[in-house]
């Protein structure tokens, strides 16, 4: 079967698609036949080869979200679940491929109406912002900054935070284009990316997607009592000082906090998705697809991640 590896570290182009033998179920897995193939900006931040810290090597097939039919079943799994439509989050990795075997535990079906594509749009994405403002902890009436809007993180933390009641839902994002799009998915104020525009003078709460140099200079956005969750590092880790700058704001009482949905244990996330799946039915949610493009041309997707052109996600398809 088809599959794509990160043969080497660095741009789009050290991804190559490889042959690889058919999974066989192992005892408690399924055999699922992929459909669609969510791609993350987490997989071009290990295909850049900057979490080489963290474990990850060349020779890694990257995506950690599927969606297909299961077609067959190793021992002491349930037969019904032959034929069933799921979404299944595959770990670290493991997910550019055509066929691949996972722990029947990692499974959901899907809802009769909603499509492969529309699952891994939503789901890992929607499971972390779900996950992240409750982190903060976002209560209703509460205002947010979601600061890297435009990502699939930041579209389903957009959603959920105008759905939870926030008083007011500001993003930064690089266009007013984009701005528009992320109004009719339910912000209130468009910034630009260092924060300016024309928002509310604090914030209770603030969802980081984005990091980097600029981090600690939203810490003066926070209103008194206000917390920031760090869920992403898209413009790389904060300065190595960033704590001096949230202790100068010492009384307002700041809270700061990384989160990471590895934290989360497994049934609460695949509850939150399946709620996710459920909305999306009946309309209460949107999934943002950017394009569908063929598993070939995966470098063609990471590359349109890196120039920054996605809004939503890309989906492959094998
Ligand atoms: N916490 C967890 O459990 C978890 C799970 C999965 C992934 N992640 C992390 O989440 C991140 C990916 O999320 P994603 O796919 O939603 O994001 P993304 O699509 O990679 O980026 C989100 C947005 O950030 C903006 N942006 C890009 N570079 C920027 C810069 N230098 N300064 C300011 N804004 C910038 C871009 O929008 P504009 O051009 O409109 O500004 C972009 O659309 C990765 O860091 C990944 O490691 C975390």
């Amino acid at each position: 079967m088809r599959a794509v590896e990160i043969r080497t570290f660095g741009g789009p182009d050290g991804l190559a698609v490889i042959d690889l033998p058919s999974p066989v179920p192992a005892a408690g897995e399924v055999l699922i036949s992929v459909e669609a193939i969510g791609v993350g900006g987490v997989d071009t931040v290990i295909r850049s080869g900057a979490l080489a810290g963290f474990g990850f090597r060349e020779g890694h097939i990257p995506g950690n979200e599927v969606a297909g039919t299961v077609t067959a079943v190793g021992d002491g799994v349930d037969p019904a679940w032959i034929g069933r439509r799921v979404w299944a989050f595959t770990g670290e990795g493991g997910g550019y491929v055509e066929r691949t075997a996972v722990p029947v535990e990692k499974l959901l079906s899907l809802p009769e109406n909603l499509s492969a594509t529309d699952a891994v749009a939503l789901g890992t994405s929607g499971m972390v912002a779900h996950f992240g403002l409750a982190h903060a902890p976002f209560e209703a009436g509460e205002s947010v900054l979601v600061r890297g809007a435009a990502g699939s993180i930041g579209i389903m933390t957009v959603q959920l935070a105008a759905r939870g009641g926030a008083s007011a839902v500001a993003v930064t994002t690089s266009s007013s284009e984009r701005g528009d799009r992320l109004r009719e998915l339910g912000a209130t104020h468009v910034l630009d990316r260092s924060g300016a525009g024309d928002g509310p003078a604090g914030y209770d709460v603030i969802v980081d997607i984005v990091s980097g140099v600029d981090m600690p200079s939203f810490f003066d956005r926070l209103n008194p009592n206000g917390r920031m969750v760090v869920v992403g590092v898209v413009a790389g880790m904060p300065p190595a000082d960033f704590g001096a700058k949230l202790m100068a704001t010492f009384r307002k009482s700041l809270s700061f906090a990384a989160f990471s949905a590895d934290s989360i244990p497994e049934p609460d996330r695949r509850k939150a998705s399946a709620e996710q799946f459920a909305a999306a039915t009946r309309g209460e949610l949107r999934s943002v697809v950017h394009e569908l493009l063929p598993l070939e041309k995966a470098v063609l997707a990471h590359r349109k991640m890196d120039d920054g052109e996605v809004f939503g996600r890309i989906v492959l398809t094998p």
